[in-house]
């Protein structure tokens, strides 16, 4: 860990509050105190015996599993490899006995409308949709990108690949031309599902017209298949651009889910690290589903009467393992929602809540700090007392917004599970038991059985002491985890398990755990940012910055924000003299709108500030420790006296030197 890491995640910060889970909670769960014990002494005791005791209860097999795991590829590791299975069949198809007319999926767009799937519906479209694909030349193994609002379409998308064995890789439709391309490119997608645009703050985005801009620059690309839903006009390239109406008109509905093996890729999902270039994180089959299922089971304690909202967009991991794998799997009915918190009014959560009779509800801490700031009146206004599970995810959760969530919308009566995992766990790791934890704001308390998290010093050794930072590991495979990055194992060899010689999966996450055993999540402790939620490298950004011809140099840091949690903060050097006055506000705007057109509106920088130069070392090396105690506005104290040029402080730490 190196000094500046080491000091982001030694904070002092105490929270001493503690919720015991409420009383009447467990009645109807299918978890109890007995049986939580009971995991954790079986995953200790027989861990191999445990997944796959698991896996044998929960997933329907084509062909049962022999071997549970096997390391002897490590960090490649396989699990439950030599048995067979489909994803889709066991999010669909197991369920039409049962509940075929229960509805599968409740959803709502941005201007109101509503449409209601049933699980028996739902297969029929993902049937329509796989077989459409295939007419299109799709493969097991193919890769089709899908760049979508949240629309069911999505889902079926997603299904419709795991159906037939293609990989798919879900682009978030915040990301602009040029992370698609990318993105498209890395993968050699053959396909790409879109839509002319979708409904997101009261405004139409225009997703075709996005795709346009690159496909051009994609050669694997043989068609784009567009879902019309906004309506909004389109350019059109016969031969190239298909409609999905078109596609699926003459599909037969019947497909018949493929054998696949264990291990074969459910799909690729990029994410943001250390370096400028995002990573195809590639997730499989069994183990993954397995994941999804028992964590909707213990932290959701997922019920057959229960109405689900998971508010993630479908772009993100947990619009994967929590919208369109999880709560299928499970028979879950869910609600998914198109749009913005805010539109018409910051009540739109709580009025859908109401409309749908939501019971379990998952978002993130920025969400709920947004519409927070917004008052009590917009959710005391509706009827949220079908609520009985709440959920956090995608960064640390403030207390205080912690305590208004559980006071407001919880109405005391709610547990809420502070879930942490990341894109690359595949599921949530650290979480309470609904029920069963006593929680405490802030903290995501215990690792979920089966999970062998830990908080390690710089050596490796477990960090006894309590509160003491160090790094958040975990010190077994898992069956969820990710299995490499797309056509870089050496890179996930590197990113993930070098620390600690390959004993261990270092998370990049600093924490500690009190003297109760809780986790607390300290934040990152490599160059990764966490934006309302969305993660960012830092080096994307800087990337992109010093790509305009302006720019000669750019050093980006997080500062803490009330609203997402992290700010952008970027510090530049122009090729021309620093800009002051009017020309500064306009290169500001210039600079924001290149990150906004290059990465996606999320990354762009809140704060940018210029200077004839960047604090460096001797050696060259730029101070981000000093940068990050600027752009938070503290006095800096260290000794600045190794720097190249120490009056550049001064200039850096007022905003508006002229
Ligand atoms: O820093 C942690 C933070 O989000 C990172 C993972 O981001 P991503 O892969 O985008 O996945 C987000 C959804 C799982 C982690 O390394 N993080 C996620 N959940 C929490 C969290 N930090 C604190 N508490 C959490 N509950």
């Amino acid at each position: 860990m190196t000094d500046e890491s080491h000091d982001a995640i030694e904070s002092l910060f105490t929270e001493s509050r503690l919720f015991p889970p409420p009383k009447d909670f467990g009645r109807g769960s299918a978890m109890s105190e007995t049986l939580y014990r009971e995991l954790l002494v079986e995953a200790r005791t027989d861990y191999e015996g445990f997944w796959a005791r698991l896996a044998r209860a929960e997933i329907d097999w084509i062909t049962p599993f022999t071997r549970t795991l096997d390391e002897s590829d490590a960090p490649q590791y396989r699990w439950f490899d030599d048995g067979t299975l489909n994803v889709s069949a066991n999010c669909l198809d197991r369920h039409i006995a049962q509940r075929g007319d229960k509805p599968a999926i409740i959803f709502e767009g941005e201007p109101g409308d509503v449409r209601v799937l049933t699980y028996r519906q739902l297969l029929a479209e993902v049937g329509r949709f796989a077989n459409a694909l295939r007419a299109q030349g799709v493969k097991s193994g193919d890769r089709v990108v899908i760049y979508m609002p949240m629309v069911p379409e999505a889902v079926i998308a997603m299904q419709a690949c795991a159906r037939i064995g293609a990989i798919h890789s879900v682009v978030f439709g915040g990301f602009s031309s040029e992370s698609l391309r990318d993105r498209i490119v890395d993968a050699q997608a053959s396909i790409i599902v879109t839509a002319d645009g979708g409904h997101r703050g009261g405004r139409i985005v225009g997703l075709k017209a996005i795709c346009d801009k690159v496909v051009d620059e994609c050669p694997s690309v043989r068609a784009v298949i567009v879902l019309k839903r906004a309506g909004n006009p389109i350019d059109w390239r016969p031969g190239r651009d298909l409609w999905w109406h078109d596609v699926v008109a003459g599909a037969s509905t019947e497909c018949a889910p493929v054998a696949l093996a264990s291990e074969h890729p459910l799909y690729l999902l990029y994410t943001s690290g250390s370096t400028g270039r995002p990573k195809g994180i590639q997730h499989t089959s069994a183990g993954y589903l397995l994941g999804t299922i028992i964590t909707m089971r213990w932290v959701f304690d997922i019920r057959e009467d229960d109405v689900y909202w998971c508010t993630a967009d479908v772009g993100w991991v947990t619009g994967h393992s929590y919208v369109a794998y999880g709560p299928l799997a499970c028979g879950a009915t869910m609600v998914m929602y198109e749009g913005a918190p805010t539109i018409p009014d910051p009540g739109r959560f709580w009025q859908i809540c109401e409309r749908h009779r939501v019971s379990v509800f998952y978002t993130a801490p920025t969400a709920i700090r947004a519409l927070k700031k917004h008052g009590d009146d917009y959710p005391r206004a509706y009827d949220l007392s079908r609520l009985r599970v709440l959920g956090s995810v995608g960064e640390p959760i403030n207390p205080e917004a912690w305590m208004w969530y559980h006071q407001v919308i919880g109405q005391e009566r709610c547990p809420i599970v502070d879930t942490w995992w990341q894109t690359e766990t595949g599921v949530h790791m650290i979480a309470p038991i609904p029920g069963i934890t006593a929680t405490k704001p802030g903290s995501c308390t215990l690792p979920l059985p089966g999970i062998d998290a830990d908080v390690v010093d710089s050596e490796g050794l477990p960090v006894t002491a309590p509160d003491k930072g160090g790094f958040l590991v975990i010190k077994r495979p898992w069956p969820s985890m990710l299995r490499t990055i797309w056509g870089d194992p050496e890179r996930y060899r590197e990113t993930y398990w070098s620390r600690f010689q390959g004993r261990y999966y270092v998370s990049g996450d600093g924490a500690r755990r009190d003297a109760d055993g809780y986790f607390w999540v300290m934040g990152r402790v490599d160059d990764v940012l966490k934006v309302s939620g969305h993660r960012l490298g830092t080096m994307e950004i800087e990337s992109v910055l010093v790509a305009h011809p302006l720019v000669a140099e750019a050093a980006v840091v997080g500062r803490p924000d009330e609203l997402t949690g992290e700010a952008i903060c970027a510090f530049v050097v122009t090729r021309d003299p620093r800009p002051t006055g009017a020309a500064r506000a306009a290169r500001i705007a210039e600079l924001r709108a290149w990150v906004g057109e290059r990465i996606g509106p999320i990354a762009k920088p809140a704060e940018i500030r210029f200077a004839d130069n960047l604090p460096k070392t001797r050696s060259g090396k730029i101070m981000r420790r000093l940068l990050r105690a600027v752009a938070r506005g503290e006095t800096v104290t260290e000794d600045v006296s190794t720097l190249e040029n120490p009056d550049i402080i001064r200039q850096l730490g007022d905003p508006e030197t002229e």
